[in-house]
């Protein structure tokens, strides 16, 4: 009985699994359920941890590693047996991927390549992120520490994400944040990331010009025409040294 249960809800879950394969990624429109079950890397490492989360939680803990460490290697997709995986996970193409220990990740959850759901160093308890229902999270994305992702966030590629993410948000970047809230640009003085003042160009450039106006000022007719400032016209000094050519200001702008 209890057997016929265990197969049952497995094939429930392989089901919601593929539909989900189906869904979400493009390639597997037209394939069929066995071929997206023998050949996905998403599904079979989901499908292995399942099998190790269980192992797991029934304290085989070992047998649940070799598990583990087989579907990486197989897979490239690293899910440590203690994550909380929930429905309709989907890892396309697999590769680079890494789920550590006290990750929670709620239903119909997508990762690429390349993403690592980590913590930030030697720190023990909940350290890895909360992921929650319909977050997408593209390919070399890295989601560090023990923050949370919002209900429906889609987190850009390579993006480094460190802090909380709010629901349906869009955030993009390093350090990762919003560029869409709910659709709309987030506004207020801190909204444009992009766009920063950059105090130490704007020096420089200040500086550049002021040296530009003091050489065309040095070198005008009513100051004796000379072509240097403080002598640098190429001549040659008593030491034998030549001064340096006037030339285009070297401080750019
Ligand atoms: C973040 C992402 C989900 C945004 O999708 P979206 O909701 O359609 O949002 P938009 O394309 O309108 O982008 C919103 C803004 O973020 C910028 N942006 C989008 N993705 C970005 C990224 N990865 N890095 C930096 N900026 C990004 C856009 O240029 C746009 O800027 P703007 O506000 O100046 O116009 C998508 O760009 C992305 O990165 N998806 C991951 C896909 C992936 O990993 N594929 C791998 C397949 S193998």
């Amino acid at each position: 009985m209890l057997g016929l249960r265990l197969i049952a809800r497995t094939g429930a879950e392989i089901r919601r699994d593929v539909a989900a394969v189906k869904a979400r990624d493009p390639a597997a429109q037209g394939v069929g359920t066995v071929q997206i079950v023998a050949s996905w890397p998403g599904m079979h490492a989901l499908l292995a941890h399942r099998v190790a989360h269980a192992l797991y939680g029934a304290g085989a803990r070992a047998a649940a590693r070799l598990i583990a460490a087989v579907a990486r290697s197989v897979t490239g997709i690293e899910i440590h047996p203690a994550a909380e995986i929930g429905d309709g996970f989907f890892v396309d193409h697999g590769m680079g991927v890494v789920v550590g220990e006290t990750a929670e990740i709620g239903d119909n959850v997508t990762l690429y390549q390349g993403v690592t759901l980590g913590g930030t160093g030697f720190a023990t308890g909940k350290r890895h992120p909360t992921v929650q229902d319909n977050v997408t999270i593209g390919s070399g994305a890295k989601l560090l520490g023990p923050i949370t992702v919002g209900h429906g966030a889609k987190i850009g590629a390579n993006t480094v994400v460190i802090h909380d993410v709010p629901p349906h948000a869009t955030v993009v970047g390093n350090p990762g944040h919003p560029v869409r809230v709910e659709g709309r640009r987030p506004e207020g003085p801190d909204a444009d990331w992009i766009h920063l003042p950059d105090p130490v160009a704007e020096a420089i450039k200040g500086l550049s010009s002021r040296i530009a106006t003091l050489e065309s000022t040095a070198h005008a007719p009513e100051n004796g025409g000379r072509r240097s400032v403080d002598g640098a016209d190429g001549s040659e000094q008593p030491d034998g040294r030549s001064n340096p050519a006037v030339g285009p200001s070297p401080a750019g702008g």
